[in-house]
């Protein structure tokens, strides 16, 4: 019986695929899609204090080998979401689920932070220092002392599980800094990769989203290879206590794979979920499930981490 359960933060998931934030996750309806088919959990969009509008449309493309977008954090607020958590809580207790959020400047974040830490939620919450779609405000964790300035502060008070989502770093030098930073603090997760943030497609002549004159994250096939390098940049440096969630160019079971090779505990689906449906999560299971019987791979921890290199 080949099982692709996991854990995170100690708590137990059925299956280690879900959405990733930014798709199929912005109302209740969404959300519920998700939970309800075989994906084992979901996360929220990232959620600021205050409902957002973001960016004019167009502002999300699906194009052949992935997708561009500048949503420009377009939510419905902390509330919203925080009260359909707790109401989980009562419905389906034996499940957990991710909460998404960033303030928009550091004194918002610790609003939002201090709101969770103060309510009832007992689920998993995913601090993003990574959108890169909202005009003047530039990637957080692209700034390490900025980054370091606000986890030390975060931990001065939030004691719920907590992890980090991570735009994609591509300098080796970078993963040694970020790491360095990440093993001072109990997190219980980072996850690799954001977008490939500013990105610029063209057809014919022209940009294809409004926003920023076309600029936007790139996700999808295009941005695989980098997932995979920040996913096992991270499981090599990180302490074992910090666990990796791999999001990135997952279109099929053999990427899920891949990513759990390079140590990922839990798999993201973001731009093929948007482009396929939830009947995305039935499709990667099967075929991740096909790889590890034929290689005799019971569960993800015979695999987990488990990349090979070529000897000297
Ligand atoms: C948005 C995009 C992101 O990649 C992100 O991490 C958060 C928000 C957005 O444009 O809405």
């Amino acid at each position: 019986m080949v099982s692709t359960s996991t854990q995170i933060a100690g708590f137990a998931f059925d299956n280690c695929l879900m959405n990733a934030a930014g798709v199929a996750c912005m109302t209740k309806e969404e959300l519920a899609e998700v939970k309800d088919s075989a994906a084992g959990t979901f996360v929220t969009k990232t959620a600021t204090l205050e409902f957002r509008q973001g960016n004019p449309e167009p502002r999300y493309q699906d194009v052949p080998l992935g997708s561009i977008n500048s949503m420009g954090l377009p939510n419905n607020g902390l509330d919203y979401y925080l009260d359909y958590l707790l109401e989980l809580q009562e419905s389906e207790p034996n499940r957990t689920f991710f909460l998404s959020l960033v303030g928009m400047s550091p004194e918002e974040t610790h609003t939002i932070l201090k709101k969770v830490q103060a309510s009832d939620f007992k689920g998993i919450t995913e601090l993003n220092l990574s959108c890169p779609n909202v005009p003047g405000k530039p990637q957080i964790a692209y700034d390490f002392e900025t980054t370091e300035k606000i986890l030390s502060e975060v931990f001065a008070y939030f004691t719920k599980p907590l992890g980090i989502k991570l735009p994609p770093y591509f300098d080796i030098v970078h993963f040694d800094q970020a790491a360095a930073i990440f093993n001072k603090y109990p997190l219980k997760f980072v996850n690799c990769v954001n977008s490939i943030g500013n990105g610029l497609y063209i057809e014919d002549e022209s940009v294809v989203i409004r926003p920023k004159n076309g600029f936007g994250g790139i996700g999808g096939q295009y941005i695989k290879p980098t997932a995979l390098a920040n996913v096992h940049a991270f499981y090599q440096r990180l302490k074992p206590e910090i666990q990796i969630i791999g999001t990135g160019g997952v279109l099929t079971g053999r990427d899920a794979f891949e990513h759990i090779l390079c140590g990922a505990s839990m798999v993201q689906v973001g731009t093929t979920l948007h482009k396929e449906g939830v009947a995305a999560f039935e499709r990667i299971t099967t075929e991740l499930k096909a790889i590890m019987e034929e290689k005799g791979y019971e569960n993800l921890e015979d695999f987990r981490g488990k990349l090979k290199y070529i000897e000297e």
